[in-house]
């Protein structure tokens, strides 16, 4: 075996099997460091610390929903790494998709497994007002921002009067359109509002999204075990300053080239922020078949609250064109955006139905593409089974883990004190 011996001490010796080390801290240093947060001109206050504290009392307060019975937290718990821990989140009934983490959302393209939404901002207003979500109307929604002092004080200091709602004939107790149930008494009242009372509406629903929005731009994580190591190894320090195990390292090596897992998640929040079609077994065979990208496509292009629409605070413009100039075709039928994988050992259960409990699983999952449901031709043709061995399995999850990093201001995780936190108060 003298042979092979020799063969280890030359390959050992690479960063990586079948990479040089050039092209090793090349693939690298696509990966981190993280730039800044980019700015979302379409959201006004998307950077502005009142309004992020305004949108962090709105998440955290279950007046929001119908019966005060749903807050955001609920699906998206802090202590949960703002996710619920369940396969399927679970609504007024149970929902077809498992609830996505909202540590770093603010770096999303599009929002949502499908990308129906394209911006934090536009993605509010869906679990908001969906029945089978918090079934919270914007009616009600403007009564209580008027209603209750402490709101009222932080809505108009951002944006400016909130609109009086006292002719009962005029405004409604509860109102929003509902085009997939449109004889609901919330529908009827709508269509009879006239477009000027409807507009005021619309503004305090955009508004109270936008101060989402910035709260949830606030929920960066740092820097991980994995930065650390690429910030030593890109500095020159080939041991990566010992950051990463020698597992974990093995793991990322696999990442790079044997699992080819960079075709998908790549870039700095390891997610190209594209939809694919993985074909995962589904969690059970009564959930309906999910259209993916082909409808989200289809849906953040008509949606009268994206970039381009009335109201964006910046309708010509990159994420504007982002929008315009989508397609949706029938290929796209079943594609889920590819998540980022920072943090992702804090998020189980995993994939659009939280169909695998662990990471394990997961990679288990690319290693065989066992129970991969072949749907024809639409079926992406990018995937094949990885083969990992059981030792290269486990070294790929060892690398996953080192992706975890805490918040950069933990005080965010935080729920607001009860009623109303001035908004200068110490977080
Ligand atoms: C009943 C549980 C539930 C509630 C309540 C809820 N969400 Fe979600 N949230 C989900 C699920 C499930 C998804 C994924 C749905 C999909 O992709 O179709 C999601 C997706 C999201 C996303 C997109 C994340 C991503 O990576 O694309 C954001 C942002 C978000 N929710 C914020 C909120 C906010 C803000 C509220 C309160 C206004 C809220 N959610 C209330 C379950 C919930
Ligand atoms: C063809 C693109 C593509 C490739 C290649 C790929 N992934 Fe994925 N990955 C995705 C998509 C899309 C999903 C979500 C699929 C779904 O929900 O149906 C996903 C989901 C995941 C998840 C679950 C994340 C979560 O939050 O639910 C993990 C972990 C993961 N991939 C790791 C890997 C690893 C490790 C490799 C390499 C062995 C890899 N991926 C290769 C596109 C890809």
């Amino acid at each position: 075996m003298i042979g092979a011996a020799l063969l280890c001490s030359l390959a050992c010796a690479l960063p990586q099997e079948g990479l040089s080390p050039a092209r090793f801290a090349r693939k690298l240093s696509r990966l981190s460091p993280r730039p800044e947060l980019r700015p979302d001109p379409t959201n006004a206050m998307a950077d502005n610390e009142r309004a992020a504290r305004f949108g962090r009392a709105l998440f955290f307060d279950p007046r929001l929903s119908r019966d005060e019975s749903f807050s955001c937290a609920t699906c998206h718990d802090p202590a949960l790494a703002f996710t619920d821990g369940r396969s399927l989140a679970e609504g007024r009934v149970k929902l077809a998709r498992n609830s996505p983490t909202l540590l770093n959302v603010g770096r999303r393209r599009w929002l949502f497994w499908d990308g129906r939404a394209d911006s934090l901002w536009a993605q509010a207003r869906h679990p908001l007002e969906s029945p089978i979500e918090m079934d919270g109307d914007r009616l009600a929604l403007a009564r209580l921002i008027a209603s209750d002092a402490g709101y009222r004080v932080q809505y108009e200091a951002l944006f400016g009067p909130a609109p009086q709602l006292t002719d009962s004939a005029r405004f409604p107790a509860h109102a929003k359109p509902m085009p997939e149930d449109k004889d609901d008494p919330r529908h009827l009242a709508w269509e009879r509002m006239k477009d000027d009372d409807r507009a005021l509406a619309d503004a305090v629903l955009v508004n109270v999204s936008k101060s989402l929005a910035a709260y949830q731009r606030r929920l960066k994580t740092g820097e991980s075990k994995f930065d650390e190591f690429a910030s030593a190894y890109l500095a020159g320090d080939v041991s990566g300053g010992g950051h990463l195990s020698a597992e974990a390292r093995r793991g990322l090596e696999l990442f790079f080239s044997k699992g080819q897992c960079t075709l998908c998640h790549m870039g700095p929040e390891l997610t190209d922020e594209e939809f694919h079609h993985l074909a995962v077994p589904p969690l059970n065979e009564e959930l309906p078949i999910d259209q993916g990208r082909h409808l989200g496509a289809i849906l953040v292009k008509r949606d009268s609250f994206n970039a381009s629409g009335e109201h964006s605070d910046q309708r010509e413009g990159e994420a504007a064109d982002f929008v315009q100039l989508l397609i949706s075709d029938a290929d796209q039928f079943g594609e889920m955006r590819t998540p980022s994988l920072r943090n992702v050992a804090d998020t189980a259960p995993y994939m659009h139905q939280g169909q695998f409990k662990t990471l394990e699983e997961v990679v288990h999952f690319y290693s065989t593409l066992e129970g991969a449901q072949r749907t024809g031709h639409h079926q992406e043709l990018t995937l094949t089974p990885a083969e990992f061995t059981p030792k290269e399995e486990k070294d790929l999850v060892s690398f996953l883990r080192s992706l975890s990093a805490p918040l950069t201001d933990p005080s965010w995780a935080r729920a607001p004190k009860p009623e109303s936190e001035p908004l200068d108060a110490p977080r």
